[in-house]
């Protein structure tokens, strides 16, 4: 055959080459079929491990209830029933074994994720009540007026305290 034919042809053969040994050094040697079969086998055996490794970090409303009733009470019949506990108060998995280090998120950003007027009426987003944070009472935290565990109602505690 004539040089012309050749030359690409070794290029060819060696781009195969340099992949063969790049899957070679790259690819875990237990990346592959397993006993499962194609549709769920196909992975890397020891990632299994690790995955029943990753710790849980929510512990659900409901774990809640033996200390918290009051709370758990109030929310039920309200506007919030909803939402878990957790999607206000993190992840609570460590909690009550260091109920200091729980912070509680006051902020206004906390209820205008789900409360700044959305104009997109289409989405379950936009048909939640919405307000202008700009034009509604900019300067206060919501939970001067707004009890955050029954929101029709106005906070127990911020009553006796002001
Ligand atoms: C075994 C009992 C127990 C369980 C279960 C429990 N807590 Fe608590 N929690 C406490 C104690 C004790 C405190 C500290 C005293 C207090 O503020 O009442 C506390 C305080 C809190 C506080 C206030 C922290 C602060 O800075 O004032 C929040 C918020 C809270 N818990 C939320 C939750 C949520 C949400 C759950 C469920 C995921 C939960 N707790 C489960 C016992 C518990
Ligand atoms: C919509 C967000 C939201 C949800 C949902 C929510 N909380 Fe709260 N929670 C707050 C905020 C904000 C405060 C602080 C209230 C304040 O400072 O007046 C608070 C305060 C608390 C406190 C501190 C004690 C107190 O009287 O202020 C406890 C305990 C608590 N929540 C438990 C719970 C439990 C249990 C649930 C689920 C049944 C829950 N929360 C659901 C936002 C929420
Ligand atoms: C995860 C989303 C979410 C978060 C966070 C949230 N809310 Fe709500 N809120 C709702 C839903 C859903 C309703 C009930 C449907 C509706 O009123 O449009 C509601 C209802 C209300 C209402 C009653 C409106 C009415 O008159 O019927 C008020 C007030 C309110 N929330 C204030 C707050 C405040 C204050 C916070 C922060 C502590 C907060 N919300 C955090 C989703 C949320
Ligand atoms: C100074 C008190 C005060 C503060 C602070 C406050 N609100 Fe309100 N909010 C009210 C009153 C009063 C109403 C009912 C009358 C009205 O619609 O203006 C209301 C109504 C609402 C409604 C129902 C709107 C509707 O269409 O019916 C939502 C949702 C709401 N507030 C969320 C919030 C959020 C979120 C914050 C914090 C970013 C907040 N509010 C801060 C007093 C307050």
């Amino acid at each position: 055959m004539k040089n012309h034919v050749w030359r690409p042809l070794y290029i060819a053969l060696a781009l195969v080459a340099v992949g063969l040994v790049a899957r070679y050094l790259l690819v875990p040697p237990d990346f592959g079929v397993h006993e499962r079969g194609y549709m769920y086998g196909w992975h890397r055996k020891s990632n299994e491990k690790e995955w029943e490794a990753v710790r849980v970090k929510y512990r659900t409303g409901r774990s809640c209830i033996p200390c918290h009733r009051d709370k758990h009470d109030d929310i039920r019949n309200s506007p919030h029933a909803a939402i878990s506990c957790e999607n206000c108060h993190g992840a609570l998995l460590d909690h009550p074994k260091d109920p200091v280090s729980l912070e509680i998120n006051r902020s206004r950003s906390l209820c205008l994720r789900c409360h700044a007027r959305l104009p997109y009426k289409a989405s379950l987003r936009g048909s939640i009540k919405g307000i202008n944070p700009e034009t509604h009472y900019p300067q206060a935290e919501c939970m001067m007026c707004h009890y955050p565990h029954n929101p029709k109602r106005p906070n127990p505690k911020r009553e006796v305290r002001s």
